[in-house]
């Protein structure tokens, strides 16, 4: 049968509601968990569950209590003392994993670097020793802004060997968004690049770093790792090259014992206001949790060679490129690149070149491979592939067939994994040797934990009937505080259910119980998988002269998943120009990033607003998705969004 032909099929027996994969009976015989009833049991004890789970790590001291819960307030593991690096690499020394590659790292332009074990724990080692030397102490926040090339993880090991906390920033952050991560996290330390490679050109880390720093007082040196060559200023006295302080540096470092509550990282999010939360996770719990599920949903054995592309700046990159593999002794692949660079074709020329096994990705690079057609991947030797993951939004069922059919050749089964920088580790995934698969569900919560679909009292809604995700009890990996911030954390994640954690997510569960995850309820918009908050985004628009109010919001769009559209007024003596919407957008891109830079501004004589005088969002979010309007009467202005609508169908 052609993959087209094939596809036809599918997607026939889809929509008549019968479409689900069974995992075949070798994938099965061979899986990590072959037995379902790893349900059950930890249903029926799931504090021994995790007990049973953490014993899997290396723990300098053994936890007292598995779990102390204060809602909103959880401690994991108390009085259990064990050190993040220790686990992702000294213990694989002694394991017979000394020789096995920790990291195959593929460069932008080609080059290409493996990092055993052994050489993980030297250049890890050395570093914590530089860290050190420049005053790095336990507890002490590192900011991290680096493409992804080998020092980033070894920057994060280090900064765990020795008990600081690293707050890693996307590569693609702007100056401004850098600049309040790092005054946020009271970061001693930054360490950055001379550049990153981004489709043939370099990237100005360097620079943004430099404008982030301009006012700033508590950061005490800046080191600098080459990557580009690429020439830039460094500041004497604050500024220094890496290799220079990794070639005196001593091999061997001794690893902290910190408590298993003590802080690992800090990992920025958007939330629903334009300050980004500094979402806080602790040692052991985090830990436990993401060697757990990646053992488990990834089926992790020994000579896999498992790649996830997401970039280390968000929590996929810590839990499931660094921290899940390293702590199981996988070899994971680190990629520098883009997936359309040099050729469309260059993940599937990754995984000919290392024989990847397990593949972790996301739907919007499906979409867009999708788009890009199927001779990029037909061309190259996919056939060491066994795994496939998804993560990051809703994977539409057309694209997951398309993965399944085109690059697992209709071979892998695949996760679709739900959860968030603030669960820490997936929390909704199928286990691939026993769970069936249903194209665009993510199916059910994995042992141990519990989550529900409430209606807005906090009812269980019944099956089939959208309403709000939640959690119903704590987990390893929760995030323990937002930093600085313990009233934020309360608020939002607890505040809004009773003895509940809320998602953000609004979800469904069908007839069998399987999770439907529909997207976001609050502020938040999930473009390409990444999290932007309308309100940061709106004080961009609105930090530019011309500019007097703005409204955003999130619209459909068939490759990112959703797009970012902004309703503009202007003030006064400013006048409608294309030349102000592509400064406006320039605007929004280089206060916060490319990633934010929004696909269509309007610019309006008003915005729709309620009689109390608050936007009507809902309005506008019909408008771009162009449906029929909701509900106008308790608008204020009625006219404006006729208007609107007339000049958006233009
Ligand atoms: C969305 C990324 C549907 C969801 C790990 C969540 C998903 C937000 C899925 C978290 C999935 C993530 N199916 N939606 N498999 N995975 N999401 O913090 O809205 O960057 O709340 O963490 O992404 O995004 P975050």
């Amino acid at each position: 049968m052609t993959g087209q032909a094939a596809n036809a099929k599918l997607m026939q027996a889809f929509l008549s509601d019968d479409l689900i994969f069974h995992p075949s009976p070798e994938f099965r015989n061979n899986a990590n968990v072959q037995d379902a009833r790893i349900y059950l049991d930890a249903e029926e004890n799931w504090l021994q569950y995790w007990d049973k789970e953490a014993g899997n790590l290396h723990w300098f001291k053994k936890w007292d209590r598995t779990l102390e819960w204060e809602q909103p307030f959880a401690k994991w593991f108390v009085g259990g003392k064990l050190n993040a690096a220790y686990n992702c690499i000294d213990r694989h020394l002694r394991e017979g994993r000394k020789n096995k590659a920790a990291i195959i790292f593929e460069g932008e332009p080609g080059d290409s670097r493996v990092l055993t074990y052994q050489d993980l724990y030297r250049e890890v080692t050395k570093f914590a020793n530089v860290l050190k030397d420049l005053g790095v102490q336990k507890g002490d926040r590192v900011s991290l802004y680096m493409p992804m090339i080998p020092e980033l993880p070894i920057a994060m090991l280090a900064c765990a060997r020795i008990g600081a906390v690293h707050s890693v920033v996307f590569g693609g952050f702007a100056a401004e968004a850098l600049r309040d991560r790092i005054n946020d996290a009271g970061s001693k330390i930054v360490i950055t690049t001379d550049g990153g490679y981004r489709r043939g050109k370099i990237l100005p880390m360097k620079k943004n770093v430099d404008t982030a720093l301009e006012e700033n007082t508590t950061v005490e040196k800046v080191i600098v790792v080459k990557r580009t060559g690429a020439e830039i200023d460094m500041v004497a006295g604050r500024d220094l090259w890496y290799h220079q302080l990794m070639e005196d540096a001593v091999i061997g470092c001794p690893a902290e014992a910190v408590g298993a509550e003590d802080m690992l990282f800090i990992l920025y999010t958007s939330g629903t206001t334009g300050k980004p939360k500094g979402v806080v996770h602790s040692t052991g719990g985090y830990l436990v949790g993401a060697s757990s599920t990646h053992r488990m949903v990834f089926d992790i054995k020994e000579d896999d060679i498992y790649w996830c592309t997401a970039d280390i700046g968000w929590i996929t990159g810590h839990s499931y490129v660094v921290y899940g593999p390293l702590a199981n002794g996988a070899t994971t692949v680190l990629f520098e690149g883009a997936p359309d660079y040099p050729a469309r074709d260059r993940f599937w020329a990754i995984i000919e070149k290392y024989a990847v096994t397990v593949l972790y990705t996301a739907p919007t690079a499906i979409r867009a491979f999708m788009k890009w057609g199927e001779q990029w991947p037909a061309g190259r030797d996919l056939s060491s592939l066994r795994l496939l993951g998804s993560v990051g939004e809703p994977i539409n069922p057309e694209a997951w067939l398309w993965y399944h059919e085109q690059i697992g050749r209709g071979r892998c089964p695949i996760v679709d994994t739900w959860w968030q920088t603030e669960t820490g580790h997936i929390m909704i995934s199928s286990l691939p040797g026993i769970t069936a698969a249903k194209p665009g569900s993510a199916s059910i919560p994995l042992p141990g934990l519990e989550l529900d679909v409430v209606d807005p009292a906090g009812r269980p809604m019944p099956a089939g009937q959208s309403g709000f995700l939640v959690i119903k009890r704590p987990w390893p990996g929760m995030l323990g505080t937002i930093y600085k911030d313990a009233q934020r954390y309360v608020d939002q994640y607890w505040g809004r259910f009773e003895n509940m954690y809320f998602t953000g997510d609004r979800a469904l569960k069908d007839k069998d119980g399987y999770f439907w995850v529909l997207g976001r309820v609050d502020d938040v918009i999930n473009v390409s998988g990444h999290r932007i908050s309308t309100m940061e985004v709106e004080s961009a628009l609105v930090d530019h002269p011309a500019v007097a109010e703005a409204a955003v919001i999130g619209k459909k769009h068939e490759i990112k998943g959703q797009a970012i559209s902004a309703f503009v007024t202007l003030r006064d003596n400013y006048t409608y120009t294309d030349q102000l919407v592509k400064e406006l957008k320039a605007h929004v891109a280089s206060k916060i990033g490319a990633l934010a830079r929004p696909d269509d501004i309007f610019l309006t004589a008003e915005l729709p607003k309620t009689r109390s005088g608050k936007i009507m969002r809902r309005l506008l979010r019909d408008i771009a998705d162009g449906k029929t309007l909701g509900d106008i009467s308790t608008l204020a202005n009625p006219e404006t969004i006729m208007q609107l609508k007339e000049q958006y169908a233009e």
